[in-house]
């Protein structure tokens, strides 16, 4: 009998090609669905992977529904599985629609509006921070002004991912542009503009993300992972590293509230990535949970540190078998990211690590020529590098010597405004 085969929504991204290359190496027919220009962007060797692929339009997601649940009949679908966190909701649909294991339908848009989110987290008693909903400027000021929000807060898109539109707001003068900003930052396939803003109070202390799987509502945490993130108003992140370990009782506590937050998003079937900020007195705050593996190498880190593969568990989970989550190494592994510190025209780059013994990946992104932004989200990181060894503090010094040894000159370029930026030489530590 022939295998189930496998559909992926949206397979664009280093992730999604992993997951397809698993996927099709234990024999699986691979299919994605996907919009016309994402298709012309997948390169050669993932199109040759797909057993098929059907255009649809995700703006429209009752259509695409249907659309795609019909195809996913016709090819024998048996697993449904998306790394791209705005089609969880989608994917979690199209698994009750077929019947294969997957999320809770009636709650999965809480793993992706965030402010069904902090409703899902106030019912199910999650710690996270105060949150509002504004739709206009006299709300937002009546939210600013209110006893639980304060300065600094926090003012962020309904449905926006990867920090960007995200804005940590130091006083009453800054918040009119932020929340414009989080305005401006629709979600990948929003079909209109929202008017809906989120202000939040804003939680002190260090960032960590879980990774977590869960099966029949049984979690397994993988790792927690702790993050490098940008200070001042805009926060990028620009390193992860993994496994941290937590003092027993505050990754208790940690955990408790992943927990609570995996089953408030009605995740039962697949992996969750959620992000939360640990207070010198060790609280807990949990800022936002994703129905999906982590991105940022995440999974390349967890494969390299655990022996995990990740991308196997995540098939498994789809399928409905036992996933082998079970660590076979005990190592450690880091990202770095690279950025730029002024928007311009990047002209030369040097020092960027090589792959080689305890550097398994290395990826530039950017062009020689052209135009860099300052850090304002995730998507404005230039290249990563992963480093992996056995020792946490030597793979942390290690990361950072090779991030210092980056130089990259980015010379001043006219920005959308006219305004020139001064032209900068400089290494990228943060
Ligand atoms: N309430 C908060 N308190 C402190 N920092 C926050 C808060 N909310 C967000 N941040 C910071 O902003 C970053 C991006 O916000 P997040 O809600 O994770 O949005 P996204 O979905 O775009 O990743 C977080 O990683 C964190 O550094
Ligand atoms: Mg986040």
């Amino acid at each position: 009998m022939s295998l189930p085969g496998v559909l992926m929504l949206d397979a664009a991204g280093l992730e999604a090609g992993l997951l397809a290359t698993a996927a099709t190496a234990r024999g699986h027919q691979v299919h994605a669905a996907t919009t016309a220009a994402a298709y012309e962007g997948y390169g050669p060797e993932l199109k040759g992977l797909l057993a098929g692929h059907l255009v649809t339009d995700f703006a429209r997601p009752g259509r695409a529904l249907d659309e795609i649940a019909a195809y996913a009949r016709r090819c024998g679908v048996g697993a449904v599985l998306t790394v791209n966190e705005y089609l969880t909701e989608l994917a979690a649909h199209l698994c009750t629609e077929l019947g294969v294991p997957g999320n809770d339908p009636g709650w999965a848009h809480a793993a992706r509006d965030k402010a069904a989110m902090a409703e899902a987290f106030a019912a199910a008693g999650v710690r996270a921070p105060y949150t509002v909903l504004v739709r206009d400027d006299a709300e937002l000021r009546a939210a600013l002004a209110g006893p639980r929000v304060g300065f600094p807060c926090v003012i962020k898109p309904v449905a926006g991912a990867g920090s960007a539109g995200v804005t940590v707001v130091s006083g009453p003068a800054g918040a009119a542009a932020a929340a414009d900003a989080a305005r401006k930052t629709a979600g990948m396939y929003a079909s209109g503009a929202d008017p809906r803003v989120l202000v939040q109070a804003y939680a002190a202390g260090t960032e960590y993300s879980v990774e977590s799987f869960t099966q029949d509502g049984a979690t397994t945490h993988l790792a927690v992972t702790r993050k490098q993130v940008t200070g001042g108003a805009k926060r990028v992140e620009t390193g992860h590293s993994l496994p941290v370990c937590l003092p027993p009782a505050v990754e208790a506590a940690v955990y408790r509230e992943v927990e609570a937050a995996i089953r408030a998003a009605g995740i039962r079937h697949g992996a969750s990535h959620t992000e939360v900020i640990v207070s010198g007195d060790g609280r807990c705050a949990v800022i936002e949970i994703g129905a999906r593996l982590a991105a940022g190498q995440i999974g390349a880190l967890i494969q390299h540190a655990l022996g995990i593969d990740v991308w196997a568990a995540l098939l498994d989970v789809a399928l409905g078998r036992p996933a082998a989550l079970t660590p076979s190494a005990h190592g450690y592994a880091a990202v770095r990211f690279v950025t730029s510190p002024h928007t311009g025209r990047l002209t030369s780059l040097y020092g960027f690590p090589r792959r080689g013994p305890g550097v398994p990946f290395v990826r530039w992104r950017a062009a020689i020529g052209g135009l860099v932004r300052e850090p304002g989200a995730n998507g404005h990181r230039l290249g990563s590098f992963v480093v992996t060894g056995l020792d946490a503090d030597e793979v942390e010094e290690r990361a950072d010597a090779l991030l210092r040894r980056v130089r990259i000159r980015v010379e001043p370029a006219l920005e959308n405004n006219g305004q020139v930026r001064p032209a900068s030489t400089s290494a990228i530590a943060p």
